[in-house]
């Protein structure tokens, strides 16, 4: 589904990204690796405080969820009780004439390379192979010997490292069902079609919790989850009328789905509504296969009742890196400014997701003003991440701000070094507000929600 009443600021994105240093391609001076990214000084910290805000909500504000963090390295048997090493793969053909490399079920959505007005086989110098299944797992090799034996995988997404440690969290930490483990970490897929920025990566992050529940009680569980999942992203600011829910029907569903939802995102022009997460009721399906491969009982002992059953397991997950390409989308904001010929590009960040919270200027270079200023911005550093900027016009200073989504800036002036107030500047109200110096802090900590 790719329709979308949004415009498309992919481009404009990707060029202010790299511009501000939020997102550089990979080994650029090489000529760049195939869609792999990485996060500048700003999109490392917009990342961070993306994962940060899920860690918080699904683990610290709760008692019923514990954090994990599992080698990306697994045993290679995993990946054959998941199904990972027989079925998680793609349907592949090549074009013998562009050489053109094309998922076979998603040509509709693919242009030739010789001919970008039509889909490959649809020209008529096309010669489209016959469609052969491909493995999405990076494969390598554990110790020195590069044999079949010593085959390990780059792990496709990071569940499998909480189903193993299923019962090792549970009686350390000695949870009760119903409880979730939950992680953030790196997963990587040999995506056939990647693209669209961070959309579709081979390299990229996930954050994933796996809630174990009583058999019986998991289409409950499911709709809880759904619903606070929904919850999560709009309280970090996505749009509600570009957020919605699609549900997996028939072939559709994961081999290990009972039952499945995603929430798209509306990310805008020929890309338009697109999944950022997947609810995925999963049954009992991962324990039941790790407890046969390993021949290790995973059952859970249900004390008061005197019973012993596997649990069914409700999953959200999440790509860190869809989900900040959502926030940057759902900011990005061209707009024209009252009283003035410029307009402004503004990014309109969550405070959460800002990645500095607030800018310091001196108005000029004179009569006290730097001295006060960077005393200011060195002071609420200590608090929260702050920019000092004492160079060019006031206008030009905030519109640097607005394009990297700075909330509030606060100028000293003349009038600051005499009676110790500042101005304070809202970005998206464009409001000013003048604060005694000493009342600051608290001034943009209650507004940033710190
Ligand atoms: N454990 C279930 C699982 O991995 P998935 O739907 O394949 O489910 C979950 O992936 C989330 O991971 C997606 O909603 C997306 O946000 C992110 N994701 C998956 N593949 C990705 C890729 N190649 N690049 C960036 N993010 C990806």
């Amino acid at each position: 589904m790719a329709a979308s009443t949004q415009p498309d600021v992919m481009d404009k994105l990707v060029s202010l990204c790299k511009r501000r240093g939020f997102i550089f391609q990979s080994s650029e001076i090489y000529g760049g690796t195939g869609s792999v990214w990485d996060y500048g000084p700003l999109g490392v910290e917009l990342k961070k405080n993306l994962k940060d805000a899920w860690w918080r909500s699904m683990v610290r504000l709760r008692d019923d969820v514990v954090g994990l963090d599992a080698a990306i390295l697994m045993h290679p048997r995993v990946w054959e009780a998941s199904g990972h090493v027989a079925g998680f793969t793609d349907p592949l053909v090549d074009c013998k004439t562009c050489k053109g490399r094309f998922r076979a079920d998603k040509l509709e959505d693919a242009r030739c390379l010789q001919k970008p007005s039509k889909r490959p086989g649809e020209a008529e110098q096309c010669q489209l192979t016959e469609p052969r299944l491909f493995n999405l797992m990076f494969k390598t090799f554990m110790g020195p010997v590069e044999e079949s034996a010593a085959t390990v995988y780059l792990r496709p997404e990071t569940a499998q490292g909480i189903f193993v440690n299923f019962l090792n969290v549970q009686q350390s930490t000695r949870q009760k069902v119903p409880f979730g483990i939950a992680q953030i970490g790196k997963a990587f897929r040999n995506e056939i079609t990647p693209g669209n920025f961070i959309f579709r990566t081979r390299e990229f992050e996930q954050m994933e919790m796996q809630f174990f529940v009583e058999p019986g009680s998991d289409m409950e569980w499911f709709e809880y989850w759904k619903s606070e999942r929904m919850k999560w992203h709009q309280s970090l600011g996505l749009a509600s009328d570009r957020l919605h829910y699609h549900q997996h029907e028939g072939s559709e569903l994961a081999h290990y789905a009972r039952a499945a939802f995603d929430i798209e995102f509306d990310f805008g022009g020929s890309l338009g509504f697109q999944e950022i997460e997947g609810i995925h009721n999963r049954g009992d399906f991962d324990l039941g296969r790790h407890q046969e491969y390993s021949s290790k009982k995973l059952e859970y002992f249900d004390q008061p009742n005197n019973k012993r059953y596997l649990p069914y397991v409700i999953e959200t997950s999440v790509g860190a890196d869809r989900s900040t390409l959502a926030a940057l989308v759902n900011a990005y904001r061209e707009e024209s400014v009252p009283g003035e010929e410029e307009g402004r590009t503004v990014l309109a960040l969550h405070p959460t997701l800002a990645p500095v919270k607030a800018a310091v200027f001196a108005l000029t270079k004179k009569d006290g003003m730097p001295e006060m200023a960077r005393k200011i911005a060195a002071d609420l550093r200590q608090h929260f991440p702050v920019d000092y900027d004492e160079t060019g016009s006031i206008g030009k200073r905030y519109r640097r701000q607005d394009e990297v989504g700075t909330p509030f800036c606060v100028t000293v002036d003349g009038e600051s070094v005499n009676d110790g107030t500042v101005t304070v500047r809202d970005r998206d109200t464009l409001k000013q507000d003048r604060v005694a110096a000493t009342a600051l802090r608290g001034y943009l900590e209650e507004r940033l929600g710190e």
